[in-house]
């Protein structure tokens, strides 16, 4: 893979091609800045005038940013709205039978639902969680397959004022247990198992296991989606099926207007500390913020079909499938299954089907079908597509490449936009129709996102320089807090050494060319990008030292040509070092150990054994010496603080 410094150097230069800049919402450079002018000029103004713009209040605001209890910023605040009824009611009466969702399963079925069917799940469903007794301001789980029925149970609760906390179905029991208890959660909605890839994966026996475990009090149902028909345990009166409780219930359903300021959500997101975090949003700055992305970067138009392959399960499963295309009133394919089933031409062929014109997609993916088959987009009819997005983690720039010709045969500009679940949207990503692309950079920030990179102090650091990436003005979409932990939202995003803690620091290093384009480096903080997933090493170590076999733990990642990172794991066993066999039989267990602490996605790629871990007098891991053998470098740094430099070379030897 690509050094940053090859990047850097990225001489390729692709601007928008006339007529892409001809049809585009934001057409040319000039429009561009246009609208960063008018950012600039009067950032309230500016961010007022797209919310009634962009967003049917129930109650107009008349406050439009608040920041009397800074970091903890509201917007929009006087104001009301409900963010079901601006994704499904307000289309009803001119767009009702339009497809809002083109479902397709990971066998092939496909299933089309317009925005009335889908307004009517979503009543049903939210009427169901009424009966369970859910009230505005519970929390609701949803731990479910890629379905409709998961965009149903989240609108469901949008409607009626729940706060959602989805947990992506491929995290563990404990997992689950962990964010029931920290949400106090009063429902669980899940599915009897998920398919993806021909083959099928416990979601209600996992939920069980994690009840089993205590502690989950605060769950009274568990709201079970018949998907695949398998047999499980039953808890009566816990346990309720999802058929038989939408059944009587009426397709009309009144949305609780909530303020602007009530959280919409939370979603768990890996941290540097072993426990995930809480992330809140808001109501209409999210939707906000959603909506203006979509406007401005997919460049939406309403013959569009778009398909953004996230799982519903991460942020922008949330932002670019479960909310924002529903709210801009637009078509959406959702994909059950994987990427490779049932060969490496399934993306491409659904691409085919349903002409699809926007796709957004992972490096990762990306990356995978290169490898499994990078001549077969040409043998599907790709003609039309006309943007190309990109999320997750650094795509480089042969993937750049691949993805710009083979899939987009040229013609298609790529969004490679760089976000986070804290910013709920898109923060620094071209503006097709203005921004010349470059591989590999995520360019220049959205209009009214005052992003840059700055070093410790907070002072701007100049072109070329690695730095830390800022966000130097609230913005409307930005989390509001850390659910049951707001010192840890201020210290972690609103740091005090830098500008007196009024830059949003968002754990990313980054740098700016001379020409002003973002290129982001990678975390600054002790979280990996696993497949464009975020995944703490604390988290692992804390899942491997919770194995009695083993004493102490510590995990670094590594380049990896398809995943991005791979995750390296340092063990000390109490008593023994093992070799060989025994060594093989001991990394199998402790890999699968992690997999069910954690979730599959934290199944380390590789595990090493040594007496020790370099460390220094004081006691301190030396991470950093970590990092060098897991590439497999020479150690060239200096190791004269090490209290047991012998211990490298027990390390260095490859693990399994
Ligand atoms: C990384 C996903 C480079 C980054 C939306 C960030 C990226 C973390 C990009 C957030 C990109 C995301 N280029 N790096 N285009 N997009 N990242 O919260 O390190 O799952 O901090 O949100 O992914 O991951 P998260």
């Amino acid at each position: 893979m690509a050094t940053i410094e090859s990047i850097l150097h990225e001489k390729r230069v692709f601007p928008p091609s006339d007529e892409f800049v001809r049809h585009a919402n934001v057409s040319g450079l000039e429009a561009y800045r246009a609208l960063c002018d008018e950012a600039q000029q009067d950032y309230l103004a500016f961010w007022a005038r797209l919310a009634r713009q962009h967003i049917d209040w129930h109650k107009p605001f008349t406050h439009v940013l608040d920041e009397t209890n800074a970091p903890f910023y509201k917007w929009f605040d006087d104001g009301e709205l409900n963010v079901s009824w601006n994704c499904l009611d307000r289309h009803l009466a001119t767009n009702g039978n339009k497809t809002a969702i083109i479902f397709e399963s990971d066998e092939g079925a496909v299933t089309h639902c317009s925005y009335r069917e889908l307004h009517a799940q979503v009543c049903r469903f939210a009427n169901a969680l009424k009966s369970l007794g859910v009230k505005t301001g519970d929390r609701v789980l949803i731990y479910m397959p890629m379905r409709i029925e998961a965009v149903v149970a989240m609108q469901a609760c949008a409607r009626i004022g729940a706060i959602h906390s989805v947990v992506f179905g491929g995290f563990s029991a404990k997992s689950v247990r962990e964010r029931a208890i920290n949400a106090g959660a009063c429902v669980i909605v899940t599915a009897d198992q998920q398919t993806r890839g021909g083959k099928q994966h416990a979601l209600k026996t996992t939920v069980d296991e994690a009840l089993a475990m205590g502690g989950a009090d605060c769950v009274r149902h568990v709201v079970v989606y018949r998907h695949t028909g398998a047999t499980i345990a039953w808890n009566t009166p816990r346990d309720r099926w999802w058929h038989e409780l939408i059944d009587n219930q009426s397709a009309k359903c009144d949305p609780v207007w909530v303020n602007a300021e009530h959280p919409l959500f939370t979603l768990y997101t890996s941290g540097s500390t072993g426990k995930p975090k809480g992330v809140q949003h808001s109501s209409a700055g999210y939707l906000l913020g959603a909506m203006v992305s979509i406007q401005w970067i997919f460049d939406f138009k309403p013959h569009d079909i778009f398909w953004c392959t996230a799982d519903v399960g991460w942020i922008t499963g949330h932002t670019y499938v479960a909310y924002g295309p529903l709210a801009m009133g637009g078509t959406q394919v959702i994909f059950e299954g994987a990427p490779t089933y049932p060969d490496a031409g399934r993306f491409w062929k659904i691409i085919q089907n349903h002409k699809v014109s926007v796709f957004y997609t992972a490096p990762t993916a990306i990356r995978s079908l290169i490898k499994l088959g990078a001549d077969l987009p040409a043998q599907y009819d790709l003609s039309s597509l006309r943007l190309l997005g990109s999320v997750g983690e650094p795509i480089n720039p042969e993937a750049w490449m691949w993805y710009y010709t083979v899939v987009g045969q040229s013609r298609c500009p790529i969004v490679d936009t760089w976000w986070q679940t804290e910013t709920g949207s898109h923060m620094i990503a071209p503006t097709p129709g203005a921004i010349a692309l470059k591989p590999g950079s995520c360019t220049f920030p959205l209009p009214g996102i005052d992003a840059a990179v700055v070093d410790e102090a907070g002072h701007a650091v100049p072109p070329g320089q690695g730095g830390f990436l800022v966000i130097k003005r609230p913005f409307p979409s930005q989390l509001r807090t850390l659910w049951n932990d707001p010192e840890r939202f201020k210290q972690t995003y609103f740091p005090k050494d830098i500008a007196g803690g009024s830059y949003y620091l968002a754990g990313d290093s980054a740098q700016r060319s001379e020409d002003g384009y973002f290129w982001i480096m990678g975390r600054t903080d002790d979280v990996l990008n696993v497949s464009g997933h975020r995944l703490g090493t604390m988290e692992v170590e804390s899942a491997l030292v919770a194995n009695p076999l083993v004493a102490e733990a510590a995990v670094v990642g590594k380049p990896h040509e398809i995943k991005g990172e791979a995750i390296v794991a340092f063990v000390v066993l109490k008593g023994i070092r093992p070799q060989g066999e025994q060594a093989a039989e001991i990394t199998a267990t402790l890999r699968d150990w992690v997999a069910r602490e954690i979730g599959s996605i934290a199944r380390p790629d590789e595990i090493r054994f040594g007496d020790n871990l370099p460390k220094t007098r004081s006691g301190k891991i030396m991470r950093r010496l970590l990092r060098a053998l897991a590439k497999g470098e020479t150690i060239t740094q200096d190791t004269s603080t090490l209290e047991n430099p012998a211990i490298l070379e027990q390390l260095n030897q490859p693990g399994r």
